[in-house]
């Protein structure tokens, strides 16, 4: 069976389908406990991942009349000490997100308070377990994930007896939270938290996780035994527990990644390349070299049966491999492009390489920055700003007093300003504009104007807080605008949906929402990654060679983003810089390739594309056009190799590549 190596009931559902599923299923749960006539207990959690969860919940009691006024919710945790009307504060946060929103009698909420005095912690974490079993225990409990794999704020070590207590932040956790808290300083070291006995105690338990940075730690809470260093693994033993995870979070399940290592598979093109890559990487031998024995010892008999030896299935993922590398001559040209960056960075960290070449095969570009990013500047880069337009204002007797009014009261503000507070409408601004000057100066290292960028300024993140709303009309109004006027045959967007506060998935969803209402025919979307993952040679479309040189250009590009560079101000895990991190990923993905024994190059972007919402047809060079698959690769087994062929032209290291010139024949 497929599934075999999970421990737990897993569901797969589309991200948007994650929301509606669990809203019903709570619905359900407060309708039937109702009918026998109690209350329905709920046990709630807070975070990015249940806020869909609870907006479907607030347009269900608004349109359809769910009834809250007999449920009794008891909250996970809560930071300690924290006040109930910090930004930080789960109360708040709950109270925004949902309960506001709802008739849920405010004598029925119970969050454990981060307001009380030390001392009288443990008898109040006594009384809300005694609560809890007073109503007759919970009945649904919801659930986010940590990346330490903690459920509430059960950290690594919390036993499977653990009941409602304080608790020390993991590093990993606070880390997580620093951006939130406008830096890790900030962050409570401690937390109050229902425990691991607790949570089982429900009689129904739902996990959520969603996106690709949850994916590592759901495999192991569900496909390994259970552990207190992952206490979402104790899940497994409760008899009504289920993980509702969406596709990119369970990509790291085994029936996901390698499902011929569980069970039977249904081969498909797509299947058969991930299965040969993973074999090649697995037992550290290029495609052309893989061998009948490889494949039999590996589970991949079934695919071997399919092309009778590994000859012709080697050769035949060779090819399809080597005709997703799309150098600069095998890019789009003269073509209509939008190019829609969530902040106004994430063109140059995430598709710099491709953008300067696009850019050079005379296509009509617009880099539209969605966001105005103004949350990630640093005070200090506005204080910077401040000081040169006093020095400007002086310099060229532009002072009528005007500039200084205005950088004095901006300064004032700053001085006094305390973490986390929401900037002044002034100081915002010139956060904005900061960024601006530096996407504009990002896209002119590639030689493009600056009337090619265009900046959206989506209503749904000028909130002045870490928290944004949900993308509404307007946002989809504006995007949509920009597609009307500009036809673009081809669009670019953020394909990594793990940033920090879920911004890039939100712009994801205006665009999609945008181009269901556009009216002109749909153009191909590429999806980049590059800032927070890449996308797996396994899964790319396609892969755009770079060299030295434009890999150099590109990390210029990042460089241009002053405010973000030495420090950002929401880096999320990684410590590095984010040029730091492309060129890791980009050399990375050119050595992995190299190691399949594809030609060698010194870097690669990869995207994934989709026409119409389908994959791109994978054009392959036929095996028997090749003949017989060689071990050693030749110039003319590239597509696009004639005769005549000049190795090493231009800085361009897609030509090189059609041209074979880096290959190590
Ligand atoms: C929150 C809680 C935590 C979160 C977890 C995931 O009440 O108990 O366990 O569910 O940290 O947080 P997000 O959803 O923000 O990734």
């Amino acid at each position: 069976m497929a599934q075999s190596r999970e421990r737990v009931p897993v569901q797969i559902l589309e991200h948007d389908q994650i929301a509606s599923t669990l809203a019903q299923r709570i619905a359900s749960v407060i309708r039937s406990a109702n009918a026998a006539g109690r209350p329905a207990v709920l046990g709630l959690a807070t975070g990015s991942t249940p806020i869909g969860i609870y907006r479907e919940l607030i347009r269900m009691h608004r349109d359809e009349g769910l009834d809250f006024s007999n449920v009794v919710s008891f909250n996970l945790d809560e930071y300690y000490p924290m006040a109930p009307d910090s930004i930080h504060s789960y109360h708040r946060y709950m109270w925004e997100n949902l309960f506001e929103h709802i008739n849920i009698p405010r004598e029925n909420v119970n969050i454990p308070p981060g307001d009380i005095p030390r001392e009288q912690v443990e008898a109040h974490c006594a009384g809300y377990e005694e609560k809890i079993r007073g109503l007759g225990g919970i009945d649904f409990q919801l659930l986010g994930i940590g990346k330490t794999g903690h459920i509430g704020f059960n950290e690594p070590g919390s036993g499977v007896e653990s009941r409602t207590r304080l608790i020390a932040l993991d590093t990993v956790t606070r880390r997580d939270a620093a951006a939130d808290f406008f830096g890790e300083d900030n962050v409570p070291t401690e937390a109050i938290t229902m425990g691991v006995a607790s949570i089982l105690d429900a009689k129904e338990v739902a996990l959520i996780a969603t996106g690709e940075h949850k994916a590592s730690v759901i495999r192991r809470a569900v496909e390994d035994e259970p552990d207190p260093d992952v206490a979402a693994t104790y899940l497994q033993t409760h008899p009504n527990a289920t993980f509702y995870l969406d596709p990119a979070a369970a990509a790291e399940l085994t029936r996901v990644k390698t499902p011929w290592v569980v069970g039977e598979v249904r081969w498909t093109r797509e299947l058969e390349i991930r299965a040969v890559i993973w074999l090649s990487e697995s037992v550290g031998k290029s495609i052309l070299r893989l061998d009948n024995y490889d494949y039999r010892e590996h589970h991949l008999s079934s695919l071997l049966a399919r092309y009778g030896s590994a000859g012709p299935l080697n050769g035949e993922v060779f090819n399809a491999l080597i005709s997703k590398i799309r150098g600069k001559s095998k890019l789009p040209q003269g073509k209509r492009i939008v190019v829609f960056s969530p902040h106004p960075d994430d063109d140059v960290i995430s598709m710099g390489g491709i953008l300067n070449k696009l850019h050079h095969n005379d296509n009509d570009i617009v880099v539209a920055y969605q966001t105005s990013g103004n949350i990630a500047v640093f005070d200090h880069e506005v204080r910077r700003y401040l000081d040169f337009l006093n020095r400007f204002g002086h310099d060229f007797d532009l002072g009528d007093g005007r500039i200084e009014d205005l950088t004095g009261r901006m300064s004032k503000f700053l001085d006094e300003k305390h973490p986390g507070q929401v900037d002044i409408p002034e100081v915002q601004q010139i956060k904005q504009r900061i960024r601006e000057a530096e996407a504009v100066s990002g896209i002119e290292t590639f030689g493009m104007r600056k009337d090619q960028a265009c900046f959206l300024k989506l209503p749904f993140y000028q909130t002045g807080k870490v928290r944004k709303d949900a993308i509404g009309p307007e946002d989809v109004r504006i995007t949509l605008e920009l597609l009307e006027d500009h036809k673009p045959e081809i669009v670019f967007v953020a394909g990594d949906l793990s940033d920090p506060h879920g911004t890039h998935r939100m712009c994801l969803d205006a665009v999609m929402r945008a181009l269901a209402e556009y009216s002109g025919d749909a153009p191909e979307v590429w999806y980049y990654r590059g800032a927070w993952q890449e996308w797996p040679v396994s899964e790319a479309d396609v892969l755009v060679p770079l060299s030295e040189d434009e890999l150099s250009k590109k990390i210029l590009a990042i460089y241009k983003h002053q405010s973000q560079k030495d420090k950002a101000p929401f880096p999320g895990q990684d410590d590095r810089e984010f040029w730091q991190r492309v060129e890791e990923r980009n050399m990375g993905t050119a050595r992995i390739v190299d190691r399949l024994g594809l030609p060698e190059y010194f870097a690669m972007e990869a995207y994934v594309v989709r026409r119409n919402g389908k994959p791109l047809e994978v054009e392959t060079v036929s095996t028997s056009a090749l003949g017989a698959p060689s071990h050693r690769r030749r110039a003319s087994d590239f597509p696009g190799a004639g005769a005549g062929a000049q190795p090493g032209l231009q800085g361009d290291a897609g030509e090189v590549t059609e041209l074979g010139g880096q290959t190590t024949t």
